[in-house]
């Protein structure tokens, strides 16, 4: 298969475009999306744009109920001269392949989705959106679609592509949240899922994100599974602390996310010399240093999130204000940095942007 084989299906309904600083994330679709399906005997195949469609399912589908499914998320900017940029998205293919390899999903060919991802977006580039802060948010997914109650993997599946113009992803734009320290509940485990972005990572932690908006956090930060000790990530986001003087995020340890915009700022701080280092970090440790006057920066990192300072930490009715509520320097720097490459404001000295 290549693309010469990509078929492209024109709507004739073309819907209004939204003022993207003002919407929530991930509630406006574009015009088309991209399809394609996996059987045993053909591979992946059929590979087409079309008009954006609620698709039909059989009941039986197996994504309904063993959730064998995989997401990436990645942006499209338009630069200040109308240019189309995407961010590192070939990291996010490869990425989709390992949650694919742990959900028993079978691989896509990288450099082929490569190319209908660019035709996709090329073909919706006029719902890319300008305003600073925006983009156009692309979400690649896989589901399993073979009729079994059988408990095993697909022997079919559709692989998608839809479009979203998006603001900031926690609202109110840019500023620092507040968030709440899970200790009952887990979000992964060693050995099980949480490294793969898999659908049953983020739901199975909506009852310890409702708790936490009750009293006014905007996500929770998870601990590791065992000892409920050891910080992991946000629900949205990586987790960064500047500690004295040193930037410390939680070393990998195959429940955590492989963050592209996590990897991306360890490069740049390392760019930059600032002290930095990937350990494990334990809740109590924060809190002593916090005490201490250590704690001087917290932000998240994430596709979705940017660069989100965190204003508050609040843990076992222990409460954590960091840097007064404010967007702290480094975080702030590393914000403009991050945004400038993928608006194509600054330079992009590493090469991570890639035109359309
Ligand atoms: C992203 O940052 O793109 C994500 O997939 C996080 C999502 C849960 C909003």
């Amino acid at each position: 298969m290549s693309n010469f084989d990509l078929t492209i299906h024109e709507s004739d309904h073309k819907k209004p475009k939204p003022q993207t600083d003002q919407i929530a994330f991930g509630r406006t679709f574009t015009d088309h999306m991209f399809m394609m399906d996996y059987d045993t005997g053909k591979g992946w195949h059929d590979p087409r744009i079309v008009p954006y469609e609620p698709v039909t399912l059989d009941p039986a589908s197996m994504i309904f109920h063993y959730g064998q499914t995989v997401f990436e998320g990645l942006k499209a900017y338009r630069t200040a001269d109308d240019r189309i940029l995407l961010f590192r998205p070939e990291k996010n293919l490869q990425r989709l392949n390992q949650s694919s390899d742990r959900l028993s999903i079978p691989p896509i060919d990288e450099e082929e989705v490569m190319g209908y991802l660019k035709e996709l977006v090329k073909l919706e580039r006029e719902w890319v959106p300008e305003t600073d802060g925006t983009s156009l948010y692309i979400r690649p997914f896989i589901i399993a679609t073979e009729p079994s109650l059988a408990v095993a993997p697909s022997k079919t599946y559709i692989f998608m592509i839809i479009l979203s113009p998006v603001g900031s992803y926690f609202p109110g734009g840019i500023h620092p949240v507040q968030i709440n320290v899970e200790d009952q509940f887990t979000r992964a485990v060693k050995g099980g899922t949480g490294m793969a972005k898999t659908a049953g990572n983020y739901s199975s932690g909506y009852q310890a994100q409702a708790k936490a908006s009750e009293t006014g956090n905007a996500d929770v930060l998870w601990l590791d599974g065992i000892e409920k000790r050891y910080i992991e990530e946000v629900g949205s986001m990586n987790i960064f602390f500047k500690i004295d003087g040193e930037v410390v995020t939680p070393a990998l340890n195959g429940s955590i996310l492989k963050g592209i915009t996590r990897t991306s700022i360890l490069e740049v701080l390392n760019d930059w010399g600032v002290p930095v280092v990937e350990r494990k970090i334990a809740i109590d440790e924060l809190y002593e240093a916090y005490q201490a006057g250590k704690v001087e920066e917290a932000f998240g990192t994430g596709t979705a999130a940017v660069i989100s300072p965190v204003g508050e930490l609040n843990w076992q009715g222990k409460q954590m204000v960091i840097n007064n509520r404010e967007i702290g320097p480094l975080s702030q720097e590393l914000y403009d940095t991050i945004t400038g490459i993928q608006r194509g404001n600054r330079e992009d000295a590493y090469g991570w942007t890639i035109e359309l």
